[in-house]
């Protein structure tokens, strides 16, 4: 039985061919980075508040003129078609089953928008894209997703090529037959590293948000800011928001955890544009330290593929009800009745060796 989203990632590891399983987990060089997204977490302590009268706390959150049933969004992840033949289907089904929060579809699902859209049941469709070096193929996708009724658009820009993920290096990965992108044309998946090196474009600059602005009317997110610098270009150039992530530590190794470097970079927008973060969240209690250090959301990005491989969509609805009764216990054991209730008291660093 699984009472956390640590149970669902060893039932998927138990279920998933070795190679699958390490392309999913696996992040960049030493993974050190990977490590501390999690680390960053569990040094995290929490101030509760006692005797707030917080009876059943309510989670809904509005971000971008939108409520959500709570702060907490799915990451776009490719290929989810390895997890589960239904793949993204199963995600965003999963997903209307347990809360109405966005889904991104990421640029390489293995599912077609319009099918995603048909059955996303009240749930907001997002759109992450790699703005790769064929324009016309990136802008013919916003397009139809624009028109099947998706939200909004993640711009992922820590991909100037893949990360060297060095467990896919040595298991040689392969993409199995059969696994493509539903959304793209050509060919030459079948080893990401290699498309990555051939088709991401290495040589954006800032003007691709102005780019971006003048082939959609969607709001644009721009994830992958690791620093206030860069913060301040994102909002400077027109963001709507912006996704703290070093995605998931599968792109340059040696950065710090994304919670780690909140602060700053919330003190750099101050307000100007919401803050998601993703990057090691797996209990109801890292959503609360992302939000008390800055966050308005975050995305979930692994355990979605965890529940995939268990279950499906019942998978999916299982980590996500997982995830919000752990927020909500943690949100009634602190004192907090509202997500607006969230600010800096409510989180300390640990003590040294703690
Ligand atoms: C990702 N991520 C990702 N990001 C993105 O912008 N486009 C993509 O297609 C993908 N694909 C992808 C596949 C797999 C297997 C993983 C694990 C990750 C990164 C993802 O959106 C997110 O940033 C991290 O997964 C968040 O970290 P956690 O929650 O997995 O620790």
């Amino acid at each position: 039985m699984e009472l956390t989203l640590g149970d669902f990632a060893r039932s998927a590891q138990a279920r998933l061919d070795p190679a699958i399983w390490d392309f999913f987990e696996g992040g960049a060089g030493e993974e050190r980075t990977l490590a501390a997204n999690a680390e960053a977490f569990d040094r995290m302590w929490l101030r509760p508040r006692m005797l707030r009268g917080v009876s059943r706390p309510e989670t809904a959150a509005k971000v971008l003129g939108r409520t959500w049933d709570a702060p907490v969004a799915i990451a776009p992840l490719a290929y989810q078609t390895l997890a589960h033949p239904m793949g993204e289907l199963a995600t965003v089904r999963g997903t209307a089953a347990a809360a109405k929060v966005p889904v991104v579809i990421s640029t390489f699902a293995g599912r077609d928008v319009e099918e995603l859209a048909a059955g996303s049941d009240g749930v907001p469709l997002w759109l992450q894209i790699y703005c790769l070096r064929d324009r016309p193929m990136i802008e013919n996708l916003i397009e139809r997703a624009e028109l099947a009724g998706f939200e909004a658009l993640v711009l992922t820009v820590d991909a100037p090529r893949l990360g060297r993920r060095l467990r896919d290096l040595r298991n040689g990965f392969r993409l199995p037959p059969g696994i493509a992108p539903a959304n793209l044309s050509g060919d030459g998946f079948a080893v990401p590293a290699a498309h990555a090196s051939a088709e991401f474009a290495p040589d954006l600059d800032w003007s691709v948000v102005d780019w971006l602005r003048s082939v959609s009317s969607l709001p644009i997110l721009v994830k992958g800011v690791l620093t206030d610098t860069d913060a301040v270009c994102a909002a400077e150039a027109g963001a709507d928001g912006i996704v703290v992530s070093n995605h998931g530590g599968r792109q340059l190794d040696g950065v710090p955890a994304t919670l780690d470097v909140l602060p700053e970079i919330a003190a750099a927008v101050a307000g100007r544009v919401p803050i998601l973060l993703d990057g090691g969240v797996r209990r109801g209690r890292d959503v609360l330290a992302a939000l008390a250090l800055g966050a308005d959301a975050v995305f979930l990005g692994r355990p979605v593929l965890h529940g995939l491989a268990v279950g499906g969509a019942e998978g999916v609805t299982g980590v996500l009800n997982i995830l919000l009764s752990e927020l909500t216990d943690a949100m009634t054991l602190a004192g907090v009745g509202t997500i607006a209730d969230i600010g800096p008291e409510l989180v300390r660093p640990a003590p040294a060796g703690a």
